[in-house]
C-alpha cells in the first residue's frame, strides 16, 4: 500500500468537494473518496442562503458563521465561476418569509425582533406591501418580513462545479464507497474503500454528511453525532405563459412546518422542505407531498396550475446543537467537516476555507473555534445518545 494523499476526504458532497479543493490550492495532495462525487444533498437541497430568515433564537454563535459564510458568496462564486466557466443559478435575489394568520404573524414579529436585537437587515411589510412585491401570494397573508440579504444557488450547478474545480487542482477521485477508517492506534492513516483496496494518507476528513457518523473503524469517542433528519422537496416548472411567477424566495411556517418556494432563472420553482426524523429512508412519500402542496398552495395559489417534474427526498446531517462539527478531532490525523444540518449550501465557503485553514496551521481560525468536535468529546466508553 502507497501513500496516496496527504489528505483523504471520505465524502465527495458539497462539504466534501470545497474542502479537497480548497485544501489542492493550497498545495496538498488531495483526494476525494465517493462513489458519486457532486450527489448526496446537493441533489435535493433548494440552494436558499438563508442566514437571516432561518435564524432560530439561542443560535447566535451560528449566525456569526452563517453571516460570514453569506458574504464570502460573491467572492467564492467568481472565482469558481471563473474557474469552470460555469453558471452557479446564483441570484441575489431576496427572501420573503409571510405569515398565514395571527398566530404565524406573532412568531414572525418574535422573529423580526430578534434579527434586528442581533443587527440584521430586515423590514416588516403589511399583507397589501407583500403582495405588491409578490402579487401571486394569496390575498389572506396578513404580513411579512423582507429580508434583502438572504439569496440562493443552484446546489447542483455548485456540486458539478466543484467536481470541476476539484479535478483541475489535481484531486484523485477514488469513485468507491469508504469502507472503513484505517488507524495505527495512536493516529487515523488513510481508508479503505469498498473493494478492499487500503489508501493510506497523511489527514483524513470525514464528511460524509449524515453518514459521517457510520464510518466503521472510527473510534466511538470521536465518532460524529450526527442524525438524519429527512427534508422532501418537489420541483416545478414555471411556462412561459406565468412567468414571472414570483421574483425572489418565499417562505412561511403554516400549521408549525417550514415551506419555501426558490424561483430559479432558467423557470424552475422548487418548493421544500418536510423535515422528518425517520431514520435512513429517503422514499417520497404521498403524505409528505400532500402537505408541501397544500401548505404551498395556501401561501401561492397559483402553483396548482405548475407541472410538477420532480419529487425527490434527501437527508440533512443533524448535530445536537444544529451547528457543524468542524476541524481536528481528538485522534490524531482524523479532522470533521459534517453536521451542517439545514446550512450546509449557506456554509460551503466558509466550510472550505476554515478545513483548509486547519489543514494547513493544524488548529482552527479563531471564528471556527466555537465549532471544534471537541465540544462534543465523551469518554472511551461512552455510549452517544
Ligand atoms: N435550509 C432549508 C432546509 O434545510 O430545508
Amino acid at each position: 500500500m502507497s501513500r496516496t494523499a496527504d489528505v483523504l476526504v471520505v465524502g465527495g458532497g458539497l462539504i466534501g468537494l470545497v474542502t479537497a479543493w480548497r485544501a489542492a490550492q493550497r498545495g496538498l495532495g488531495t483526494a476525494v473518496v465517493d462513489p458519486a462525487p457532486g450527489g448526496g444533498a446537493a441533489r435535493v437541497a433548494a440552494g436558499m442562503l438563508a442566514a437571516v430568515s432561518e435564524l432560530h433564537p439561542g443560535e447566535e454563535t451560528l449566525l456569526a458563521l452563517n453571516t460570514a459564510s453569506a458574504q464570502a458568496y460573491p467572492a467564492f462564486v467568481a472565482e469558481l465561476s471563473a474557474v469552470t466557466g460555469a453558471d452557479l443559478g446564483y441570484r441575489r435575489c431576496g427572501t420573503l418569509a409571510v405569515a398565514l394568520d395571527a398566530d404565524d404573524r406573532a412568531q414572525l414579529r418574535e422573529l423580526h425582533a430578534v434579527q434586528t436585537a442581533a443587527g440584521l437587515s430586515s423590514e416588516w411589510l403589511s399583507g397589501r406591501e407583500c403582495r405588491r412585491l409578490e402579487p401571486m401570494l394569496a390575498p389572506g397573508v396578513r404580513g411579512g418580513l423582507r429580508v434583502d440579504d438572504d439569496h440562493q444557488i443552484d446546489p447542483r450547478r455548485l456540486a458539478a462545479a466543484l467536481v470541476t474545480a476539484c479535478a483541475a487542482a489535481g484531486v484523485v477521485f477514488h469513485r468507491q464507497r469508504a469502507g472503513r477508517l484505517r488507524t495505527d492506534g495512536e493516529r487515523a492513516t488513510g481508508v479503505v474503500l469498498a473493494d478492499g483496496t487500503a489508501l493510506a494518507a497523511g489527514r483524513v476528513v470525514l464528511a460524509a454528511g449524515s453518514l459521517s457518523g457510520r464510518l466503521a473503524g472510527v473510534p466511538q469517542e470521536v465518532l460524529p453525532p450526527v442524525r438524519p433528519v429527512k427534508g422532501q422537496v418537489l420541483r416545478l416548472t414555471v411556462p412561459p405563459a406565468h412567468a414571472p411567477f414570483l421574483s425572489r424566495t418565499v417562505r412561511a411556517v403554516v400549521r408549525g412546518g417550514q415551506v419555501y418556494l426558490v424561483p430559479r432563472e432558467n423557470g424552475e420553482l422548487v418548493l421544500g422542505a418536510t423535515s422528518e426524523e425517520l431514520g435512513w429512508d429517503t422514499s417520497v412519500t404521498a403524505g409528505g407531498v400532500y402537505e408541501l402542496l397544500r401548505d404551498a398552495h395556501e401561501l401561492v395559489p397559483g402553483i396548482t396550475e405548475l407541472p410538477l417534474v420532480e419529487t425527490l427526498a434527501g437527508l440533512r446531517p443533524g448535530s445536537p446543537d444544529n451547528a457543524p462539527l468542524l476541524g481536528p478531532t481528538a485522534l490524531d490525523g482524523l479532522l470533521l467537516a459534517t453536521g451542517h444540518y439545514r446550512n450546509g449550501v449557506l456554509l460551503a465557503p466558509i466550510t472550505g476555507d476554515v478545513l483548509a485553514h486547519a489543514l494547513v496551521h493544524g488548529e482552527l481560525p479563531p471564528a471556527a473555534r466555537p465549532f471544534s468536535p471537541l465540544r462534543f468529546a465523551r469518554l472511551p466508553q461512552e455510549q452517544p445518545v
